[in-house]
């Protein structure tokens, strides 16, 4: 096992029994105006993934090395978001162009914030990433769509367009999660809302499902030659609870519970919910010292 690998065989023994085959959907409008209509949520999983990470090589410097960049790549981010990623690659590019394409205008204004007056020209686009309509034929040599291809309405047209924008020899990098990524804190979660008797089809696991690192590669062999699967892993630990819940709460909307209003759960029953998953966390921390979210992620690289 090296250093990084985070996965036992009781962790794929427990995710087996854990996580659901049914998944979350979220539609494009429900992210825009609910989820990305403001930085929040991105926020706090950039924070607690950055603050409470146990591999020394972050997720950004797996994104970049796979880029494989000389620096005068132009380079496409589909769903940019506040351009977390891009702030970091972007010294990669310090002779080429950026372009970051989001649905939501609230994170397109931080992205443009967070890279103004830098010397890699950027432009911001907002649109969905289905519709890259505007863009020239061959236009890219590097695409990006990091951890939001789940939300895209039509994939089939999405990956054409990128084909298309891409030129030869250029590479469209997706980063997704494998379903069973962050098992300890879907089981937590699953664990408190059967102890409440909630209802069961919020037994759901992540809107990755749609396309996660384990069925992604035969809806991208359709349009891409060559497509090559490189894997992540993480662990979070963490010693207090509470940077957790706020991580579970406002970057996970409690596993997805909260993602959408629903007339059936209201605060007492959120506040219950986080009471109980708490309870649990903080008998992992005295028992093992802290509580594990193993992360399971990775890139498939297309040519
Ligand atoms: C979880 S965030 C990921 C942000 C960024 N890629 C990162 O890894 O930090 C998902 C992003 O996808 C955007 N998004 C959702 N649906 C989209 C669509 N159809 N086209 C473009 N962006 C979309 C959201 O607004 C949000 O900024």
């Amino acid at each position: 096992m090296s250093r990084t690998d985070f996965r036992t065989a009781a962790l794929d023994a427990l995710a087996k029994k854990v996580i659901p085959e049914e998944h979350f959907e979220f539609s494009m409008e429900t992210a825009r105006d609910n989820f990305f209509k403001d930085t929040g949520m991105l926020d706090v999983k950039q924070d607690v993934h950055n603050r409470f990470r146990t591999n020394p090589k972050s997720m950004v410097s797996h994104m970049t090395d796979n880029l494989d960049l000389i620096g005068q790549e132009d380079l496409l981010d589909l769903g940019c978001g506040n351009a977390f990623v891009l702030e970091h690659l972007r010294p990669h590019l310090a002779d080429g162009t950026i372009t970051g394409l989001d649905v939501a205008p609230a994170v397109l204004d931080a992205a443009r914030a967070r890279m103004h007056g830098t010397a890699t020209p950027c432009t911001w686009i907002e649109g969905s990433a289905d519709d890259l309509s505007m863009l020239a034929d061959g236009s890219f040599d590097r695409v990006m769509a990091n951890y939001m291809i789940h939300y895209v309405p039509d994939l089939d047209r999405c990956f054409t367009e990128v084909r298309r924008v891409l030129r030869p020899g250029g590479i469209f990098q997706l980063t997704t999660d494998r379903t069973d990524s962050m098992l300890e804190m879907y089981q937590v979660h699953f664990a408190a809302l059967k102890a409440m008797g909630a209802p069961k089809d919020l037994i759901k696991a992540t809107p990755k499902g749609r396309l996660s690192l384990d069925n992604g590669a035969g809806q991208l062999e359709r349009h891409f030659e060559n497509v090559k699967r490189v894997t992540w892993q993480d662990q979070l630990r963490f010693t207090d609870p509470e940077p957790f819940l706020r991580f579970y709460q406002v970057g996970h909307n409690h596993c997805c519970a909260s993602s959408e209003p629903d007339e059936r759960l209201d605060e007492a029953f959120f506040s219950e919910l986080r009471a109980r998953v708490r309870a649990q966390v903080t008998e992992t921390i005295k028992e093992h010292g802290y509580f594990a979210v193993t992360k399971y992620t990775g890139s498939f690289l297309c040519s």
